[in-house]
């Protein structure tokens, strides 16, 4: 054989093996993406469906590939690394999908904004920006995880800057946190070598375990490099429900107090959710991250009110381009449970599933 149909053959492999990791990669992102598609965060079915089905292990073993097949790709495909067209950084359109996709959150609204507009305006920041969601399960923490990728990043959540660790799933056994720990600096490392403007996303991040996240400090700490590398541009967002007590404590004192839950301030709860963080347990609450002041924004997910659940359902059923009529939307809200007891206040699902649930409804 000569070396021109040797270079082919590697061509080839390289091109079989690249689509293999790419189909492997893609898995997870593409299952987060079909269930969040509609409209609002789907924790608990993505958990279930991935527990379900894939081998936890699996996630990290075509890690290895990605170099090699990538310098490929970049030859074939482009990957600009110069201009480097894999962001979009769409501040407006981030602005635009909080404003008319996201309800009942105003102060997530108003401070993600900020936060990641005033963390892309700086040319060099001082440190990554880490920022920490916080409420009950569909308050609508994923729902604004995937804004951001989707309009910071080209491909949204499949970018290859973008990486999404569900902790129950990447990072199952307590007894494997050393291996776990040894991955993720090594997959991170890579990831920001590969692209300095990175996100990462930590789902589920109260089942992380203990000293796992400590090992990522250095990357957000204000280094200017950690092995020759610098994570500064790098961005970092933990989702979880720790401090959903004190959120609702304070949201259902403001309506017992005959207030409008827009006046509840971050004042009010950054600091009470700290408090909350810092004294619950879990690898999450328990880090050097937590303990140490690198979460720059504590962001609070309200619980969500039938009002809220019934613009949900709208948006399901515009989304899918339904003429509706406005009974269903209350036949919808109804459906749902209320939480206190006595009030009945609160959807204690807030809006998950709430877009397969106007199936049941429709004619
Ligand atoms: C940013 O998002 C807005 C709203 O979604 C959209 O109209 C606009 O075209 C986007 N701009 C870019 C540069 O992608």
């Amino acid at each position: 054989m000569n070396s021109h149909w040797i270079l082919l053959f590697c061509c080839w492999l390289a091109k079989v093996n690249g689509n293999m990791f790419q189909d492997q990669l893609g898995t997870f992102s593409e299952i987060f993406h079909f269930l969040t598609d509609q409209i609002w965060d789907s924790e608990f079915e993505l958990a279930d469906f991935i527990k379900k089905g894939a081998n936890p292990l699996d996630a990290w073993s075509f890690s290895s590939l990605q170099d090699s097949t990538r310098n490929w790709y970049c030859s074939v495909h482009g990957c600009c690394e110069s201009t480097d067209c894999r962001l979009i950084n769409n501040i407006t359109g981030l602005d635009h999908d909080l404003g008319t996709k996201l309800h009942g959150q105003h102060l997530a609204k108003e401070v993600v904004v900020k936060a990641v507009k005033g963390f892309l305006a700086t040319p060099q920041p001082q440190k990554a920006l880490a920022l920490s969601f916080h409420g009950w399960s569909g308050t609508g923490k994923k729902f604004v995880a995937r804004m951001i990728a989707d309009n910071l990043y080209r491909d949204g959540l499949r970018s290859e800057c973008v990486h999404l660790y569900i902790a129950p799933f990447h990072f199952p056994y307590a007894d494997l946190v050393d291996k776990y720990k040894a991955l993720l600096l090594q997959r991170i490392l890579a990831a920001v070598q590969h692209c300095d403007r990175s996100l990462f996303i930590f789902d589920e991040a109260e089942k992380l375990h203990q000293g796992l996240i400590d090992a990522i400090k250095p990357y957000i700490d204000h280094y200017d490099n950690v092995d020759g590398v610098d994570f500064r541009k790098s961005m970092f967002i933990f989702l979880s429900n720790v401090g959903g007590h004190s959120i609702s404590r304070m949201t259902l004192d403001f309506w017992r107090a005959g207030r409008n839950r827009e006046e509840i301030t971050m004042e009010d709860l950054e600091h009470r959710i700290q408090r909350e963080a810092t004294t619950s347990e879990g690898g999450f609450t328990q880090s050097v991250l937590v303990a140490e002041n690198l979460i720059d924004f504590f962001i609070p997910f309200l619980p969500l009110e039938y009002k809220h659940v019934k613009l949900c359902a709208r948006d399901a059923l515009r989304s899918r381009g339904i003429n509706y009529k406005v009974d269903i939307l209350d036949e919808v809200a109804r459906g749902m449970s209320y939480v206190p007891k006595s009030e009945k206040l609160f959807s204690a699902q807030g809006c998950k599933s709430v877009s397969q649930r106007v199936n049941f409804f429709l004619p």
